[in-house]
């Protein structure tokens, strides 16, 4: 039975990568777990509750699926209440990195130690998390937004580690890391006035793409960090 999890499905990007799964129709079971409850789903999604910041919620969601073919965390943030991005270093503060780090490293590490297991021991499954190209160390030349940067690079490097170590006993498995584009969501809501036409993906856009993406990925792509057109990231 093919089975797709998606956690952060109340997010711009999760709630449409969800629904791109469920036109598409190649899944018999599709899960989709967030923070935040979710109202209404399309029939033949179940919904879960699941806080990055809870590890008892990822460790419950998980036991609840048996095996997944295909696993994406796509739950992220650039500001909330504790975070701005930083201009410059002297707008750093410890309790705003670490809140960064919580989420978009820690989070998804948490949630690859519980969901890696459901991928098939034999054939193809697929982990992906949600990243951005600013987590690129080697092509960053803005500079700025500190903690999300550094949040992402160490999210990108968690996902080349993890990808050593399942390649042991899953051969067939892929674990990468994604970039969107930039897309339309709250999270890029603050930052889109500068954007040039036809830089500003829908989601729904973006989710195509990046299940596209998904799709063509070998086992030999597994640890990298995969742009929404399919290019490969510099690390
Ligand atoms: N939008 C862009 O232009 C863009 C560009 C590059 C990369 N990305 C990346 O794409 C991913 C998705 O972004 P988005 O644009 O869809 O943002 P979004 O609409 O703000 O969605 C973020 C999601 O993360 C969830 N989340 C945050 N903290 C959580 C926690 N502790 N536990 C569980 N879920 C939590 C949110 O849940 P709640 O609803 O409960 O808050 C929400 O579902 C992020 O990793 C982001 O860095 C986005």
């Amino acid at each position: 039975m093919a089975t797709a999890v998606v956690i952060g499905a109340t997010g711009g990007i999760g709630r449409a990568l969800v629904g791109e799964l469920v036109r598409r129709g190649g899944h018999d079971r599709i899960f989709a777990f967030s923070r935040r409850p979710i109202a209404e789903w399309a029939s033949g999604v179940v919904v879960g509750r699941v806080d990055l910041t809870d590890e008892g919620t990822l460790r419950d969601a998980a036991a609840r699926i048996g095996e997944a073919d295909l696993v994406i965390v796509a739950t992220g943030v650039l500001q909330n209440d504790v975070l701005k991005p930083e201009r410059s270093y002297k707008a750093l503060e410890a309790e705003a990195m670490l809140e960064s780090f919580r989420i978009n490293t820690v989070g998804p590490a948490l949630a690859a130690k519980h969901f890696l297991p459901l991928l098939p021991r034999a054939g193809r499954g697929v982990f992906a998390a949600l990243s951005a190209r600013v987590g690129s160390i080697s092509d960053n030349r803005l500079g700025g937004w500190h903690s999300y940067r550094a949040s992402k690079a160490a999210l990108n490097m968690t996902l080349a580690n993890l990808a050593v170590e399942l390649a042991r006993d899953r051969p067939q498995a892929i674990c990468v890391g994604l970039h969107p584009g930039t897309v339309d969501t709250g999270l890029s809501a603050p930052f889109q006035r500068n954007l040039a036409s036809g830089q500003l993906f829908t989601a729904a856009y973006s989710a195509t793409c990046l299940l596209d993406v998904l799709a063509r990925l070998t086992p030999g792509d597994s640890g990298g960090v995969f742009a929404w057109d399919g290019s490969r990231m510099a690390p």
